[in-house]
């Protein structure tokens, strides 16, 4: 695959920040929203709980609406765990809450009890009631919190628990905060409605809280994913693929494992030109919080191994449960196998195209990526998962040469 593809804005970032115009009556205009199936279930999200929530061109229009509701339903929720940080915005604004719990996942138990420590600490009653999550509160007060788990600091949470510390009286330290550049992006969309936030983007994030906030522009970081997506797409095809809208930095934990592995990378301001001049080496690779390799990446990177010749160890370590691309990717000739937190992937000459199903976000993009390169046609089914965090995956991959198209199941 050759030529030059520009990145859209990131999902991960925009859900959260989609969230925090909950902590405003007045209008918020966010630029840059991709649009996805996920963007779509917040704007639902936010229209259900009382906003006027319109999208057009990469635009997001976000104004109060004359009903507010404080219920966000099970049946959105559980179609996107991420309509779970609306919890923290609510109780802030309007001193309750009833948020559906998420409930299972394909890739992990992923639960919620990090975001519950958080808005506990800033003096919420919280019970569980019938699947939901009831939160209540005369006044939210600052604490000093850490917030780490056994798998490390949680994005969503330090989202959830930041926003609602946004209004809470007084001082909140987060310790143990996630870095993520998709928190860094929330924190400054928060201090442009008139947060008071320090040291967000490091393991300890400070907030003053204020008594209300405003409304604000903002435009979304590039989606460090989906770039990371096509580097991996360059050097599996063996092609040469100029990345754009990108910020380099925030790819270091995959810029380095795909140097190891042999690519070459040309990094500028806003773009990363991804090709190889030598062959592909296998590289183990443990997926861990940011900067480290994520585990958003961690599938693709196993389609890479799985046609590098010799042995790789891909070690998951912030889902141990994320691995259910391997029975695919061994449908498809692929020599993987699992053992407990590691993969070990035994490099092949070539994959072969097979029918394979798509279990989550991130295995779609792996065998995608897989039947880039497979002999004959691969069909992957149920790419609404895809849909959830790629925008017109197929139309920037036909320009890049690939054959991909989209057919009726
Ligand atoms: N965890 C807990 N308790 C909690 C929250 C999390 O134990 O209360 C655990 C999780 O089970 C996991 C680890 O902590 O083992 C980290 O999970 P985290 O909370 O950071 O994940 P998340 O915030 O729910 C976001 C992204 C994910 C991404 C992870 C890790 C969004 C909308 N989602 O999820 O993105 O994998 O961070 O970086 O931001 C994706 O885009 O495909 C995706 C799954």
């Amino acid at each position: 695959m050759r030529g030059e593809v520009s990145v859209s804005g990131a999902k991960n970032a925009v859900l959260p920040i989609l969230a925090a115009t909950l902590l405003t009556d007045e209008p918020c205009l966010i630029r840059g929203v991709p649009n996805l199936r996920d963007s779509a279930t917040m704007l639902k999200i936010l229209r259900a709980i009382g906003k006027n929530a319109e999208f057009d061109k990469g635009v997001a229009a976000v104004s109060k609406n004359k009903h507010t509701s404080f219920i966000a339903d099970y049946k959105l929720v559980s179609t996107m765990r991420a309509s779970f940080c609306v919890l923290g915005p609510l109780i802030a604004k309007l001193k309750k809450a009833k948020v559906s719990l998420p409930g299972g996942c394909v890739i992990g138990i992923r639960p919620v009890d990090l975001h519950l420590k958080g808005i506990k600490a800033l003096g919420a009653d919280i019970s569980i009631e019938s699947g939901y999550v009831v939160a209540k509160t005369k006044q939210l007060k600052g604490n000093h919190m850490y917030l780490g788990g056994i798998f490390g600091s949680s994005v969503l949470a330090t989202d959830n628990v930041m926003m609602a510390a946004t209004l809470a009286k007084g001082k909140t330290i987060i310790e143990s905060a996630a870095c993520e550049p998709e928190v860094v992006d929330l924190a400054e969309f928060l201090i442009k409605m008139g947060a008071k936030i320090k040291g967000h983007g490091t393991p300890v994030i400070e907030i003053e809280g204020v008594k209300e906030l405003h409304g604000a522009t903002h435009t979304v970081i590039p989606d460090r994913i989906e770039a990371g997506t096509f580097m991996i797409a360059a050097l599996i095809t063996a092609g040469d693929i100029t990345i754009k809208n990108v910020f380099y930095q925030h790819l270091g934990g995959v810029i380095d494992k795909l140097e190891e592995a042999g690519a070459y990378i040309i990094k500028t301001d806003h773009s990363v030109r991804v090709c190889r001049k030598t062959r592909i080496k296998p590289v183990n690779v443990t997926t861990l919080p940011y900067p480290g390799f994520p585990t958003d990446m961690q599938a693709q990177i196993m389609s890479l191994m799985s046609i590098t010749r010799g042995i790789s160890v891909i070690t998951e370590k912030i889902y141990p449960d994320r691995f259910m691309h391997v029975a695919e990717l061994n449908r498809m000739g692929a020599r993987i196998q699992r053992e407990g937190p590691h993969a070990i992937v035994e490099g092949i000459k070539k994959l072969s195209g097979a029918p394979v199903m798509a279990s989550d976000l991130r295995a779609s993009a792996s065998l995608v990526l897989a039947g880039l390169v497979a002999s004959d046609k691969t069909s992957i089914h149920r790419i609404y998962h895809l849909e959830r965090g790629y925008e017109n995956l197929e139309m920037k991959m036909q320009k890049l040469g690939a054959r991909i198209w989209r057919e009726k199941e």
